[in-house]
Order: structure tokens, then C-alpha cells, then sequence
């Protein structure tokens, strides 16, 4: 374990807020992450040295357009990307999808096949719904298999024929946890001749991305779950993006990635996205020289971030442990997500659970009394709740550990649900 959490955790001044004299929990992260200081004076940069729109004849607006221009090619090494020209920003992974189906459509004919996974959060099910609805496309589900919560990657010699032209796959569940084998699905997808959109959202605070490791088409994550502010970044290759439909105004850049970013863009949104990359470098140089992996296709700053995504992993893996660990020792508690130590290299340390005749509201605020925050619900992982019989019962309790959470953090919150479940 190389994090030193002596130097993260005072990074991140949320950290340090007390209500009532009691520092607060945070185990809502796979909701969205607290922010460190390199976002916040990032942000207040931009709005206070650089606060313009782009492409003028003046001093800000060439401070501005510089600033965007860095945020960009911070994502294409986040990402591995092959140049900044592929990443599009938005204001969010939903929004983003919405803007692929439009720009995508005219790829598809009546009867053409694609291929939805049921841990899909919502919004990498919802989109693709709409669009075979618009274009009478055939919208087959990849399941997962309630014993392993792993998607039954068997299913798909049945599911892909010679129509298949596209697959949406989410990286990690929001609700399992489960880390899926993204590169074998794109392979065989491809394969037949699809294309493949990655939902990395979940996946993306938790281990480094590569998307020409993945062989994918397009993906996606959410700044704001990376200790960013509230910001999407999709990637798509270069070649794919210059053959969609961009929806645009006339007077708009034709350029990529600008005719696929509408509207004035947030400034602040992507300083802060930037200052999110620089925060997972300065863990790379820092603490992540054990995990650095040599790869020639990777920049300097891939190479630090990603180094400093798998320390963190490592870390959390400590976390989620304990924490899984406490919960499967609970009567009548089912956690659902992998529970074998062994296998925990195929999750992240999203943790859900149910008990029946258990009200999942109930618990949360049990916590939230002692000033741990964590969900409960179905975290618009619609299907996921439903295939597991869980909808109409309020769904689960979600734990979510990150990097800056403490051994002693989940050691209190174990105490904080025994006793709740003691006296329920
Ligand atoms: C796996 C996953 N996909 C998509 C989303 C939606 O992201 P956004 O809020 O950026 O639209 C979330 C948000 O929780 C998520 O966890």
C-alpha cells in the first residue's frame, strides 16, 4: 500500500466539514466524489483570470480557448486517445448519449440489431431504447447471471447474427459493482461488424482506461466521479465522429470536436476536469512508482495517471475488503456483487446490499443520523434492480469507499449498520 493518506486527505476540504461537531462520511462516491485543491484553484482560475468564450480577439478569450484546448488533451491521455481532435465534452455522460443516438441514427436501417447489457445504469440503456424505437431497430439484452453477478458472456453467440451493428456495455456496474471484460465483449462485437459504446463512468475513479487496449468505439465518464466537477467527457475515434451527423447551428465550428459540442461550453467545467487529471498525476508521481507499467503508446501523463489510479485501486481493494468482509457476517444480509476476496480484481468497491423486510431508506438514514452519507435506491440502475426482484422493495443500500475514505471510516459504519440492524 504506497497511498499516504497523511497528504491526500488534506487535498480535499470537504473532507473537514463537521455538521454538529462530527466530520461527515462520505460513501456516496459512486454517486459523485469530493473535489481536491487542484479543481478547486483550477476553477476559480477560469472564472476569475479567464472568463470568456472562445475563439476572440482578446486577451481572455485567448486564455480561454488555451484552457479548453489543455482540458482536451488532458482527456486524450486520461483516455489513451490517439489526439484531443476525439474528445467531446458535455454536460454530462446522459446528455452525451442523447447527442450520439441523434448523430448516429443515419448508421442504422429498419431491422438492423443492437445489443443492450442488463447492469446497464440507465443512461446507457435508455438512449438506445429511444433510438431502436425511432429507427425499428431490434433491441436484444445481454444478461447477467444473478449467482456470479457476472454477464453471461455465453449468451452473446445466441444474441449477435449478421444484423448486430452495435453494443452498449457498461465498464463497471453502478449498483454490482462488477467489473465486465470490456475488450472480450468489443472483440467478438466487432467481430460481427459493430460498433461499441463503453459506459465508463463507474469504472473511471477506479483503474486506468486505454481505449486502444479496449478496441472499443466510444466512451464515456463523468469528471465529477473522478473527484471533478459536474462535466461528461466522451471519446469516440476520430474517424468514426467525422462520419456521424453532427446536430449543430450554422454557426458553430465544423471542426472536431467543436461541432459536436453545442452551445456555449462550461469553462469552469473543463478547468476543473483538467485540474481532476493533474490531481490523479501528482498521485501517480507521487505515490504510484510501484504501479507505473511501461507502455510505449502512452504519454508521460498516461503513464503517471494511471499509475496513480492503481494505487489507488490497490487501496481501496483494503477498503472494500473490511467492508464486504463485515457485511456478508450479518444475518439475512445479501450483498449483491462479487464477495470472494479472490475475485476482487474483477470489481470496484461499489458495494450494494439488501435484507428482506428490510426498507433500504430505513438504513440510510440511520447512517446519515451518525453523519455517514450513503444511497439507497436503485441509483437509475433500473434494470439492474428489477432482474434481481428488487424494484418494488426500495431497491438496496449502497457503500461506496474511495481512495480518501479510512480503514476506521468503515470500521464505524460497520458498528453504525449493526446496530441499526439490531434494533430493526
Ligand atoms: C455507470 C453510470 N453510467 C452513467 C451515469 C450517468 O452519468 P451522468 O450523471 O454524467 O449523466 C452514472 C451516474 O451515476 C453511472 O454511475
Amino acid at each position: 500500500m504506497s497511498l499516504n493518506l497523511d497528504h491526500i486527505r488534506p487535498l480535499f476540504p470537504a473532507l473537514d466539514v463537521h455538521d454538529h461537531g462530527r466530520r461527515r462520511t462520505y460513501l456516496d462516491n459512486p454517486a459523485g466524489t469530493q473535489v481536491p485543491r487542484q479543481v478547486i484553484d483550477r476553477m476559480l482560475h477560469a472564472l476569475v483570470h479567464c472568463n470568456a468564450n472562445m475563439g476572440g480577439n482578446f486577451t481572455t478569450t485567448r486564455e480561454a480557448t488555451a484552457l479548453v484546448d489543455s482540458a482536451h488533451a488532458a482527456m486524450a491521455d486520461f483516455y489513451n486517445a490517439n489526439s484531443a481532435r476525439e474528445i467531446v465534452f458535455g454536460p454530462n455522460s446522459t446528455s452525451l448519449a442523447f447527442v450520439i443516438t441523434r448523430a448516429i441514427a443515419h448508421l442504422f436501417n429498419e431491422g438492423d440489431e443492437i445489443i443492450v447489457t442488463r447492469m446497464e445504469h440507465d443512461a446507457n440503456a435508455s438512449p438506445w431504447r429511444i433510438l431502436a424505437e425511432e429507427r425499428g431497430l431490434v433491441l436484444k439484452r445481454l444478461d447477467f447471471d444473478r449467482a456470479n453477478y457476472q454477464l453471461n458472456v455465453e449468451q452473446l453467440d445466441e444474441l449477435i447474427t449478421d444484423r448486430t451493428r452495435f453494443a452498449a456495455i457498461n465498464y463497471a456496474s453502478n449498483l454490482l459493482g462488477t467489473i465486465n471484460d470490456v475488450k472480450g465483449i468489443c472483440s467478438r462485437i466487432r467481430a460481427a461488424g459493430g460498433l461499441t459504446y463503453i459506459d465508463a463512468v463507474q469504472y473511471a475513479p477506479h483503474g486506468p482506461i486505454d481505449v486502444q487496449e479496449l478496441g472499443c468505439d466510444f466512451l464515456v465518464s463523468s469528471a465529477y466521479k473522478f473527484y471533478g466537477p459536474h462535466q461528461g467527457v466522451l471519446w469516440a475515434r476520430e474517424e468514426l465522429l467525422e462520419k456521424l451527423h453532427p446536430y449543430k447551428l450554422r454557426v458553430s465550428s465544423n471542426d472536431l470536436p467543436g461541432r459536436f459540442e453545442t452551445g456555449t461550453q462550461s469553462l469552469e467545467g473543463q478547468a476543473g476536469t483538467l485540474g481532476a487529471v493533474d490531481y490523479l498525476e501528482w498521485v501517480g508521481q507521487t505515490m504510484g512508482t510501484e504501479f507505473k507499467i511501461a507502455n510505449r503508446s502512452h504519454t508521460e501523463r498516461t503513464s503517471n495517471v494511471h499509475a496513480g489510479l492503481r494505487a489507488m485501486a490497490s487501496y481501496e481493494e483494503t477498503l472494500s475488503t473490511r467492508l464486504i468482509e463485515g457485511l456478508v457476517g450479518f444475518d439475512d444480509v445479501i450483498v449483491h456483487g462479487i464477495t470472494d476476496p479472490a475475485q476482487f480484481a474483477k470489481r470496484v468497491p461499489t458495494v450494494s446490499i439488501s435484507k428482506p423486510g428490510m426498507r433500504p431508506a430505513d438504513m440510510a438514514t440511520a447512517l446519515d443520523d451518525k453523519g455517514i452519507f450513503v444511497w439507497d435506491g436503485h441509483s437509475y440502475a433500473l434494470d439492474v434492480v428489477e432482474w434481481l426482484g428488487l424494484a418494488d422493495k426500495g431497491g438496496v443500500v449502497r457503500f461506496g469507499p474511495t481512495h480518501y475514505n479510512t480503514i476506521e471510516e468503515i470500521d464505524f459504519t460497520l458498528e453504525v449498520v449493526a446496530d441499526f440492524l439490531r434494533r430493526s
